[in-house]
Formats: C-alpha cells, structure tokens, sequence
C-alpha cells in the first residue's frame, strides 16, 4: 500500500475508527510516515483533552514546586496564563495567592473551577483579552506558549504579559529548549509511557507520531491513547512552535519586557544548549 497519499492517509484514517488496533494494523501504521503536509490542521483541541489532560502527565512534582516557590507571601495576585485544567493554579491557591486563570479552552476551566474553587476563571484567548488588573505575578505553565505557532501570535500573547503586569512585576514561564536532533527525527508509533487514565478507568499506554517543520519551526504530535484489547480510547494532535533562545529574547525585548534569570530546569539548574527547558523570569525592560 503506498501511504505517501493524502487519500491512503484518510483510508488509514477511516480505518482507524472501525477497526481496533491490532498487531498487523499496528505495524502497518508503523510503516507508513505521517508528512506535515497532511497534518495541516493547527489547531490544537483542548476541549477534547480536559478529561484526560492530568492522567497524561502524572509526573510534575518539581513543577509545581518552582511555581509554588514563586509566592513570596499571602495575597500576592497572580494571573495563570493558559491555566488549563488548574492543576498550577491549585499550588498558587494553595500558596496564598489570590488567583486569576485564564484558558481559551471552557473544558479545561470547567476542570479548574471544580478543583480550585477558590480561584477566579475566564475562558479567555491569551493573545488579546483584557482583565482591567495588573499582577503581582503572570505566569504561563507547561510549554503553554508553545501553542503559540507563529511568532505574530507569541508576540501578542507577550503584549498582553505586558499590560496586565505590576511595574515591579514578575513573569515566569516556560518552554522546551529546541533540541534539533530530536526535532529531525520523524518518530511513527513511538511509546511514551503508560498511564491510568480516570476518564476510560483503565490503563492506558500513550503512543506518539511526530513531525517538524523546520521552515514554520513548528512540531507536530499525534497522540494516541491505547487502552485494553488495543483499542484506542483517546486521540489528539497538536502543534507546538519550537522557540529558540534568540528568538525568544528578541521577542521579550519588541515587547517590552526583558529576561531576569533563566535555568535549564525546574530546580533552578543552569541553563545550557543541551537544556531540555527554557525556565524564565522576566519583567518590564
Ligand atoms: C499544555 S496545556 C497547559 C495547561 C496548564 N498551564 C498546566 O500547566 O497544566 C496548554 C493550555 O493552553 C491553552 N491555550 C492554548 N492556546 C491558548 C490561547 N490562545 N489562549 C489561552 N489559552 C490557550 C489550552 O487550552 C491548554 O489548556
């Protein structure tokens, strides 16, 4: 079967729905490349990820950790940028801090409301909104700027940073550091980890398709959630634009806001080239 089609894509597709996925189909999906060319949809669904986002990534304990060690004390505000389900907010809180989230995704709020009652949510798009407040501290989790593919749209996520931010203000984010040799190869069928997921009571192992291009600097991830007998329970793409550390201090500068410390992970490591993070606190230049 040639798969290098867009036509034996949606059969594969099609294919996909009926059939579960068994041993012989497996390596068959195997055996067939994904191009981003076919994988042109850039729009990440989140509301199709809210019941099973936390089960997905069980381990970000020194995460947490470092977004809750930013609360100096009680009552500092905080504005969560792309807040999600609140699995950060809910540290915040925890913390003291009087907190705002924001998310474009009214699944994923629905999620943060029922954990942190005590925090205020807005279903919101990062790259244009406006709360009438400045924070103590914005913060953006969990490559959440990533999903920002160009950098027209980074750029006004950062003027938004800017203008709810108190002058003595912090913004601290994060977001992978590109690793181009991981970016240049094409991963098909690639396992991830296993994980229980509440939202199917079973568990699951997450398996990955992956595909860069490096002229959009921009990853593609399919996903793909096989719980028992095979079947794929879950499945969802995303696009995360790769930005590189002169890019991103460019972009901070055109905005009005300039970089006060960096590491190269969350326990406050140094950054380097072969850092897997970018881990950032920034404030008005
Ligand atoms: C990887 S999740 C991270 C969620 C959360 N920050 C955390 O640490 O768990 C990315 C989030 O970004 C949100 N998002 C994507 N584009 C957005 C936009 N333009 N405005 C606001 N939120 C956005 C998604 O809905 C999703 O909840």
């Amino acid at each position: 079967m040639d798969c290098s089609s867009a036509g034996a894509k949606a059969a594969q597709f099609l294919a996909q729905l009926v059939f579960p996925l068994t041993e012989s189909y497996r390596l068959l999906i195997a055996s067939c490349p994904i191009s981003p060319l076919m994988i042109d949809d850039t729009r990440n669904d989140f509301d199709k990820e809210a019941s099973f986002f936390d089960d997905m990534h069980p381990e970000r304990d020194a995460e947490f950790a470092y977004y809750r060690e930013r609360i100096s004390r009680p009552g500092v505000s905080v504005l969560d940028l792309a807040c999600g389900t609140g699995a950060v907010t809910s540290h915040l809180a925890d913390a003291g801090a009087t907190v705002v989230g924001l998310d474009s995704s009214a699944k994923m709020i629905a999620v943060a409301k029922e954990r942190v009652p005590n925090a205020t949510f807005v279903v919101g798009d990062m790259r244009d909104f406006n709360l009438g407040q400045r924070f103590d501290l914005v913060i953006c989790a969990f490559n959440s700027l990533q999903h920002m593919l160009t950098g027209q749209a980074f750029r006004a996520a950062l003027k938004q940073v800017k203008r709810h931010l108190a002058p003595d203000g912090v913004f601290c984010f994060d977001i992978f550091n590109p690793a181009p040799e991981f970016l240049v190869t094409k991963r098909q069928n690639e396992f991830v980890r296993r994980v229980f997921s509440t939202a199917v009571n079973a568990t699951c192992d997450l398996y990955e398709d992956t595909a860069y291009d490096p002229e959009a600097k921009i990853l593609y991830l399919d996903w793909r959630l096989i719980g028992p007998e095979g079947r794929i329970v879950h499945q969802n793409r995303f696009s995360m634009r790769q930005v590189f550390p002169d890019e991103l201090s460019a972009w901070l500068g055109a905005e009005g806001l300039s970089v006060k410390a960096k590491y190269g992970d969350f326990s406050y490591g140094a950054f380097s080239e072969a850092s897997h993070h970018q881990v950032i606190t920034a404030g008005h230049s």
